[in-house]
């Protein structure tokens, strides 16, 4: 293994996973998760940051909220549940915010 020179200064994890409705986990954050992760993708693009603050779409992070989707922000190890689209400005200004 070799360590990749490519690293972000922020790292914002979105799940995106989706479970049947009837799931005993819950749907999962399958039904907001699409939309933060464009939102904040979006936002990276239009503050000129996408090479320094990643996006990435995730599969289940184990937060599983009952609303909203779950995203993580690292290196804060910072995990934010219920979040929806309009919380994307706010998540990403906090997160770039020493
Ligand atoms: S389904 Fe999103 S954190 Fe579990």
């Amino acid at each position: 293994m070799t360590p990749s020179k490519f690293r972000p200064a922020t790292h914002l994890l979105v799940c995106t996973n989706a479970r049947a409705p009837d799931d005993p986990l819950r749907s999962g954050c399958g039904a907001h998760g699409p939309a933060v992760f464009a939102a904040l993708k979006r936002e990276a693009l239009a503050r000129a940051m996408a090479s320094r603050v990643w996006v990435t779409a995730t599969g289940c992070m184990g937060q599983c909220p009952p609303s909203g989707c779950a995203v993580a922000v690292y290196p804060r190890n910072e995990h934010l549940v219920a979040v929806v689209e309009d919380d994307a400005p706010a998540i990403f200004q906090r997160a770039i915010t020493p």
